[in-house]
């Protein structure tokens, strides 16, 4: 029975635990560039013994970014930052992971502590958003949408394409595309922002389009060896939305087409969602469960899985392959020995670099001095850890 500490394979890749920092969008960057706050960042979560390490959703062309103080792999320039960043992590024993995205009809926006407000196609700041229709979102995305045409589509999936080969000459060896929170992809699939009536709207095959495509494109470019998967917004908590057995049948199809693992979350296509679970821990891991065993397919989740006991079982049960966290991750860089401590985990501190790891286990302090609470021998217990 595998538990939190147990290592991960998924293709030609292992990770050391089964926990997962998961992207999370820092506003940091200028010209999309990572800089030494990503590397300072990503590097000490590695450090802090999280198995796989993703940086911020990394925009695959300019205008994809959520503001222009967000990450970009859209020009080979971009490369050197990142190279820092996957380096980093690996050597700290992690693997570096990356997002591919686009934000979509949700992009052009503030920074969240300057209002998070969508900024006007003709600010200097701003772009013209785009998306499968000419819907906005609404609430405080409010400038027009231009509908993307086929051959626009085309060039996207391109643009996906070009951004996983930067992916993997900057030493990324896991890919992710970022299709929910309202997000380009997502929108695609969502029947709330998708109204188009050519091949790509419409039924679920005809909503699933865009993404079966990118997959297609990525592949060729991203080695069979390494994990190709993708968050989907799987649910829009909407009568008229994405309905979780859409993303069922969705996933079924994307797995014929390369996916290697499954990242469920939400849809985020509307502020209009019936009853919100976000205050309710571990809330999409039932769907996620349902998606593992009706699709054969692993799957990763986030969302409220921070509690160390909780994170442990659904490992163990074998409901999910994968613990995303992200809000975790960013209050405490050492959350994965901080976990291994309060379920008891004989040797914490092989979590971390083995260097590092060493003077904590060999150059003994008063067991109430190491900067962790003291954990009783008897809570102690055997782990899968390697
Ligand atoms: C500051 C912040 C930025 C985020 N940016 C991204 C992102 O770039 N891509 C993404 O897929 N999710 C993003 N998320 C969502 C997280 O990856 C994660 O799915 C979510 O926070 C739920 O997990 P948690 O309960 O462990 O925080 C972001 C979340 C936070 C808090």
């Amino acid at each position: 029975m595998p538990d939190l500490f147990s290592p991960y394979t998924l293709k030609g890749v292992t990770l050391r635990n089964r926990i997962a920092m998961s992207p999370m969008t820092m506003y940091r960057s200028t010209d999309g560039l990572m800089s030494d706050f990503h590397v300072m960042l990503l590097g000490s979560r590695a450090a802090g013994g999280f198995g796989l390490v993703f940086p911020e959703q990394m925009a695959i062309v300019p205008e994809g970014r959520t503001s222009i103080s967000c990450g970009g792999i859209y020009d080979d320039s971009q490369i050197e930052g990142l190279a820092r960043v996957a380096s980093i992590i690996k050597a700290m024993g992690a693997v570096p992971a990356i997002q591919l995205g686009h934000t979509g009809r949700k992009g052009s926006e503030l920074k969240p502590w300057q209002g998070k407000t969508q900024l006007a196609p003709d600010h200097p700041d701003g772009w013209q958003v785009v998306g499968p229709s000419a819907i906005p979102y609404g609430g405080r995305y409010t400038y027009p949408v231009h509908a993307l045409t086929r051959d626009e589509i085309k060039a996207i999936h391109r643009s996906y394409a070009r951004a996983a080969r930067r992916a993997l000459e900057a030493g990324f060896e896991w890919l992710e595309m970022h299709y929910a929170h309202g997000y380009l992809g997502a929108s695609f699939f969502s029947p709330l922002a998708n109204k188009r009536t050519d091949e790509y709207g419409g039924s679920l095959e005809n909503r699933v389009r865009f993404h079966l495509e990118a997959l297609d494109a990525v592949r060729e470019v991203w080695p069979e060896r390494l994990p190709l998967t993708m968050r989907l917004g799987a649910d829009d908590l909407h009568d008229e939305g994405v309905q979780f057995d859409d993303a069922v049948v969705a996933v079924a199809m994307m797995k014929q087409h390369g996916l290697d693992l499954a990242d469920l979350s939400m849809g985020f296509n509307t502020d209009a969602m019936k009853a919100p679970p976000f205050a309710e821990l571990a809330f999409m891991v039932e769907r996620a469960t349902r998606v593992r065993r009706e699709v054969g397919i692993p799957v990763g989740v986030s969302w409220n899985l921070g509690v160390p006991e909780l994170a442990d079982r659904v490992i163990r049960e074998e409901l999910i392959d994968l613990v995303m966290l992200g809000r975790p991750a960013l209050s405490n860089p050492h959350w994965p020995v901080w976990a291994a401590r309060e379920l008891g985990h004989s040797d914490p501190f092989s979590l971390v670099p083995e260097d590092w790891g060493w003077w904590l286990r060999n150059f003994r302090a008063h067991e109430s001095c190491i900067g962790w609470p003291v954990v009783e021998e008897s809570a102690k217990r055997e782990t899968n850890a390697a």
